[in-house]
């Protein structure tokens, strides 16, 4: 069978007090409505479409080409907003599956079981339902005596007695197409000025059909997003059960509750992450480091057995066996090759380390090429900027740079030259031999 899935984000969200659709809130930094977009790719392979309404512009700048987009105005209602699809998907797929922008923590499968049950007979309705302590303005799920579904009533129109069922409607369906589209047409107003999806359900038994449904386990996976007290719960539950993912996989969380790591970054086994670890973006950790207390890596690569404290990378590669921090810096384009050692207060950007290189104190590396076994001294600085330009510095293999030297690239150090303290290399300095004073003058050649 074929699918294609509908995704409802055209509501406003007038709880979240917000200029910002509620449906590109983020949540594991990514909007909300990324997570019902890929879980919903998954299970039908196909791209989704998204109905869109309040803020729509600002939703498809957001999201872009990832789903195709129809304009719900005014928005009449749920099933109102699904009938919008038909124009796009009639003919397009056999099952519809239906889900919500605002239901971040529905995993792919359970939509998968949901899917598969919709596969495995002809009924038109299919749909999950879960039963939670805490109705939290969910549907209720009406049944009769045998337990087959007769219908939903939402909770606005329940009656006490019906307000006592813990069975709900997550509003999550997989329809058969061919009955879905006409009977949208067929769905009357409701009391409240709208059309409800979930009359299709009435109808459908009405017609004689069974609904087909799948009850869910996890009450935490329909948890919709109204408030940001929402907001933060449902960041919490994601993150613990990334958490929880990875420390089964074999990383081990001081506290995990303090740790922070985005979907889409990935680590090694062996890896140790403290309290106040942030793993951004596309982040990608090796085996066996130590990470923390206190740091924060985005989109940065990171070899195996690295100890990385109390420091920010972003957009950095790091190869196996660096050491730094704390109170380090790694920006754009830093490269730091196998065994580097970073102490306090580096900072390096656009420069690559060679492999055991070390710069142990206070210093700053922008638009740098280090050869292997440089040692930085304290408070060494590349002026790599004259407030119009950026410019290159070059350091070879072995290089000795005395505390305080300045860097005025252009400028290129010979493999084994050394540097003393405070001098301000001006002019490039050859290999092997050492250069002081300011601006700095070779004094004598090196022997080795
Ligand atoms: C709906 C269900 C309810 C279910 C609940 C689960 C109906 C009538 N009721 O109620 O049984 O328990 O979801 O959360 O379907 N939307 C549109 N256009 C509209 C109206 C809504 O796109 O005109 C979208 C919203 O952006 C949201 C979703 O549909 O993503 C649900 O809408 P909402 O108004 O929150 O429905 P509920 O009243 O909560
Ligand atoms: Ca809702």
């Amino acid at each position: 069978m074929k699918f294609s899935a509908v995704i409802l984000a055209a509501g406003q969200g007038t709880r979240m007090k917000s200029s910002l659709p509620k449906v590109l809130h983020h949540i594991m930094g990514k909007p909300m409505a990324c997570y019902a977009l890929e879980t919903t790719q998954a299970v039908t392979g196909t791209r989704p479409v998204m109905v869109i309404g309040h803020g729509a512009d600002r939703v498809r700048q957001a999201l872009g080409d990832r789903v195709d987009y129809v304009l719900q105005e005014p928005q009449l209602g749920t099933g109102h907003a699904l009938s919008q699809a038909e124009e796009l998907l009639a003919g397009q797929g056999d099952l519809v599956l239906v889900t919500y922008a605002d239901m971040p923590l529905l995993t792919s499968a359970t939509l998968g079981k949901l899917a598969e049950m919709a596969d495995s007979h002809s009924d038109p309705v299919s749909m999950l339902t879960v039963s939670a302590a805490e109705p939290r303005g969910f549907g209720r799920i009406l049944r009769d005596m045998d337990g087959r579904i007769l219908g939903i009533v939402e909770e606005a129109q329940a009656t006490p007695e019906q307000l006592q069922i813990h069975e709900l409607n997550p509003g999550v369906y997989c329809f058969r197409a061919e009955w879905l589209w006409p009977a949208l047409k067929r769905i009357s107003l409701s009391p409240r000025g709208e059309y409800y999806l979930t009359d299709l359900v009435g109808m459908a038994v009405q017609e004689g059909y069974t609904i087909r449904s799948v009850s869910m386990e996890d009450p935490d996976e329909v948890i919709g997003i109204n408030t940001r007290v929402h907001l933060a719960q449902a960041e919490a539950l994601l993150r613990m059960r990334i958490n929880t993912q990875w420390m089964l996989a074999g990383v081990s969380m001081i506290d995990p509750t303090q740790v922070y790591i985005e979907p889409e970054v990935s680590l090694g086994p062996d890896t140790i992450l403290w309290p106040g670890t942030y793993l951004h973006g596309n982040t990608q950790i090796g085996a066996g480091c130590v990470i923390g207390p206190n740091t924060i890596i985005r989109n940065t690569r990171v070899g195996d057995h690295c100890k990385l404290l109390e420091s920010v990378m972003e957009y950095a590669v790091l190869e196996d066996h660096v050491d730094m921090g704390p109170f380090c810096h790694l920006r754009k384009g830093a490269y730091l090759c196998k065994g580097v050692h970073m102490g306090n207060f580096g900072e390096v950007k656009n420069s690559t380390l060679g492999p055991g290189s070390k710069m142990g104190h206070f210093s700053y590396l922008g638009d740098t090429t280090l050869g292997p076994d440089v040692n930085i001294g304290a408070g060494t600085i590349s002026c790599n900027y004259d407030g119009e330009h950026k410019f290159h510095t070059d350091i070879g293999e072995g290089a000795f740079i005395g505390s305080d030297t300045m860097l005025v690239a252009p400028v290129k150090i010979g493999a084994g030259a050394k540097t003393g303290a405070g001098a301000v290399a001006t002019r490039d300095i050859p290999a092997n031999s050492l250069a002081v004073g300011v601006p700095a003058r070779v004094i004598k050649e090196i022997k080795k």
